[in-house]
């Protein structure tokens, strides 16, 4: 009896996953018949930093909304899309606009963009985001260089039967974020004079800011800097075998606020600021690659 329904439960899994691989290979040929050339890197642009692809040579774009099993955006105005073109002397695929947990997508969905990069032939993920401050020697506007990480509430892109044809059953987290490219970002940054700080980020599910006593909470347990994306992302990147680089663009120093009140508006400006510097960083890892 136990073991009909495990059976059955198996097969009911098998589907799912051929499913999966099914969705991304159709994805990705519905993308390849727009866009044959092959990316290497691949862009994940945080809230407020999308002007970055002012400086790619841009050769296509690729609305979410027109291709096969993408999410559905659920924001209006935020429709976002694939652009694909030249940076750095390397063939990029950049995501303006990503899905968010919080806005009421499955882990899955959140990942599925990034599968389809992998799929496109990317091997190399970049990725950026706003995040909240709680190490006190950040200041508004820095940039972090995201060393690991700490997923909080959001849920594992990973649960269900694993799909071996993206990657293993367990994968080692002990390096998420490539060393080297950690190193050559310090490099870039020392000698354009950037002040780039480094340190841990937490994943949250969002949509509230935290609250006091959870910026501290965050902070005791080892985290430098909070925000509301990316720890699905690197998971399924690392999943997938990917090096994975990224980088929080401080917009709020949460911890330190006494009167003040975080708004969105105030964390899309501070991103807007700190802009570009981050596209430097990320333009002379892609020329180094
Ligand atoms: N918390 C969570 N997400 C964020 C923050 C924050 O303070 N700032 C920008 N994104």
């Amino acid at each position: 009896m136990m073991h009909g329904v495990l059976v059955k439960l198996s097969i009911i899994w098998h589907i799912i996953n051929y499913q999966m691989i099914t969705k991304i290979k159709a994805a990705v040929e519905y993308i390849q018949n727009k866009y044959p050339a092959k990316p290497l890197v691949g862009i994940v642009l945080g809230s407020g930093l999308g002007s970055f692809t002012n400086e790619m040579k841009i050769e296509q774009e690729i609305a979410y909304s027109e291709i096969p099993h993408f999410p559905l955006s659920t924001v209006e105005g935020h429709s976002g899309k694939l652009i694909f073109g030249e940076l750095g002397g390397k063939q990029v695929v950049a995501m303006a606009g990503r899905f968010h947990y919080y806005e009421g997508y499955t882990a899955e969905e959140v990942v599925f963009p990034i599968r389809a990069m992998k799929f496109l032939g990317i091997s190399t993920l970049l990725i950026s985001n706003a995040a909240g401050g709680m190490n006190l020697d950040f200041e508004v506007g820095n940039l972090m260089v995201i060393k690991d990480h700490i997923s909080l509430f959001t849920p594992n892109p990973l649960i269900g039967e694993n799909i071996a044809a993206l990657g293993t059953r367990f994968p080692d987290m002990s390096q998420p974020y490539s060393k080297i490219l950690i190193n050559k970002a310090k490099a870039i940054a020392a000698r354009e004079n950037i002040d780039l700080k480094e340190g841990v980020y937490c994943g949250v599910t969002g949509p509230t800011f935290e609250t006091r006593a959870e910026y501290k909470l965050l902070n005791i347990i080892g985290g430098d800097a909070v925000g509301m994306s990316t720890v699905q992302e690197v998971i399924a990147a690392v999943h997938m075998g990917l090096t994975v680089f990224a980088i929080s663009v401080i917009t709020d120093i949460g911890i330190r606020e006494e009167e003040n009140k975080i708004t969105h508006a105030e964390v899309l400006l501070a991103a807007k600021e700190a802009e570009p510097k981050l596209t430097h960083i990320f333009k002379e890892l892609i020329a180094g690659l």
